[in-house]
């Protein structure tokens, strides 16, 4: 095995981020799905105060990135689109010396144009005087509603356009969610977007090792957090796509438990749900293994449940099947299992019926993954979310089967109370049935004594 310390940049399976083209791509998409005489807007995030004068790390809007690939605060995108014009326009902040040696450069209009692609790009000052003059005549405007900001503004722009009626200015009338039309866009990933998600699930899962490696007795949980942050960071991905999970034992049944804070117990399981975010795309990738490298026999029992219910969910992946019919199989798998070590009993056709598995696995089995780590995109077809829509090609998502014995469940055998676990990986919906991004970080219980052994050697 190539040690870690070994691995470069040079040698990831995907690529680091989308080509400026890409971007432009997207919006042709969202251009061909808007009507024609109409405008859509989609604004850039702000910075976030963490505490008086300070921030924290900046994280573009999503659909604005998606749109732009521009990653400035407070931007604003117009797609213009009339009988003989298809027309992109950023609003950014413009260069300022004074502000810049303080905060960082800027990109400014003039390169806005010619790095983005955009077809104009003007200060963000011009947005009042020039907004209206778009509005005027046109039919039909797009937005998110989700986002109070940006309907009070547009609103206030449409009020602007109607002062003037007497002058012949025409209001548009129609106006329409712009998130569905984007969601559906994101939820199916171009080769491109793939790749970028192959990488950073290469990161992701070279940073769960340096976790095994570095897990110990007496360690702080933050100690390893620290752990996986380094290694997405060295290979490029310099954010977390979300808090990372370090989850010694009983904290475990916690399920979004980020404190982090306590030490690493003997003969306990170590539950770490964390991924890295490159170029914006996420990973979400969850191991759980012994702290001191050797699963204790209860531990095993219950870590080969879940990880036979997360293989036979994978294998099962293919355009057509739904995640209802994925759950099917899980729950299948997981009160079979249940039955099987008497944490269940009865009849098998019964309990699936009761939903008994539920009680211990009490989370959803996966979600869309991409910009966001719960993915935008429906996972119904029809408004009363009784039929779950079909797999096509193209999709991302993941598996995340697990289950949780908490300490205080007097009910359960003692020997089951405090333990924990989740397995998830990241699978890319194929023509011919599924790819598993998450290749890298061991899963099964050989795998991962076996890499643990050796700590010293495949650091
Ligand atoms: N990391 C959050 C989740 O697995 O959904
Ligand atoms: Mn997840
Ligand atoms: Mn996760």
């Amino acid at each position: 095995m190539t040690k870690l310390h070994e691995v470069s940049s040079t040698q990831l399976p995907g690529i680091d981020k989308l080509p400026i083209s890409d971007f432009k791509n997207h919006r042709d998409n969202f251009f061909n799905k808007m009507a024609p005489n109409s405008v859509a807007f989609f604004s850039a995030s702000h910075e976030a105060t963490r505490s008086n004068d300070t921030e924290y790390a900046f994280c573009q809007n999503k659909h604005f990135y998606y749109l732009t690939g521009f990653n400035e605060p407070d931007a604003l995108l117009l797609l213009l689109k009339t009988d003989d014009v298809q027309r992109s326009i950023l609003f950014s902040l413009p260069k300022d010396k004074a502000h810049e040696v303080w905060h960082g450069r800027r990109v400014g209009q003039e390169k806005a144009c010619q790095f983005y692609n955009f077809d104009q790009s003007f200060e963000l000052d011009e947005l009042s005087n020039l907004v209206p003059q778009y509005l005027n005549d046109l039919s039909q405007v797009y937005f998110c509603f989700d986002s109070n900001e940006m309907s009070q503004q547009v609103f206030t722009w449409l009020s602007q356009v109607r002062s003037t009626i007497r002058q012949g200015s025409k209001v548009p009338e129609v106006l329409i969610d712009a998130s569905p039309i984007i969601n559906e866009l994101r939820l199916i990933k171009s080769a491109n977007e793939i790749a970028v998600m192959r990488q950073v699930n290469y990161i992701s899962g070279l940073a769960h090792q340096r976790a095994m490696l570095q897990s110990d007795v007496g360690k702080y949980e933050y100690q390893i957090e620290t752990e996986l942050l380094h290694e997405f960071s060295r290979l490029g991905a310099r954010h977390p796509a979300y808090a990372s999970i370090v989850a010694g034992g009983d904290n475990a049944n916690i399920l979004h438990y980020t404190d982090n804070d306590e030490t690493l117990q003997d003969n306990e399981l170590l539950l770490i749900d964390a991924g890295g975010e490159l170029s914006g795309y996420a990973a979400d990738i969850t191991r759980t293994f012994p702290i001191n490298g050797k699963f204790t026999e209860p531990q095993k029992l219950l870590y080969q449940v879940v990880l036979n219910a997360q293989l036979t969910v994978i294998k099962a992946i293919k355009p057509g099947t739904s995640f209802a019919k994925l759950n099917a199989i899980a729950n299948e798998c997981l009160t079979q299992g249940l039955i099987d070590l008497d944490i269940l009993s009865g009849d098998l056709k019964e309990l699936l019926d009761e939903k008994a598995c539920k009680k211990y696995f009490i989370h959803g089995l996966g979600h869309w993954l991409g910009l966001d780590v719960h993915d935008v995109g429906d996972y119904h077809i029809n408004d009363n979310k009784e039929q779950c829509r079909e797999f096509v090609a193209g999709m991302v998502l993941t598996i995340e089967p697990g289950l949780y014995m908490p300490k205080d469940d007097y009910a359960l055998e003692e020997k089951w109370r405090g333990i924990g676990i989740r397995i998830e990986d990241n699978i890319v919906v194929t023509e011919q049935g599924y790819d598993n991004l998450t290749v890298n970080s061991p899963r099964t219980i050989n795998d991962i004594e076996a890499l643990m052994q050796n700590k010293a050697t495949n650091l």
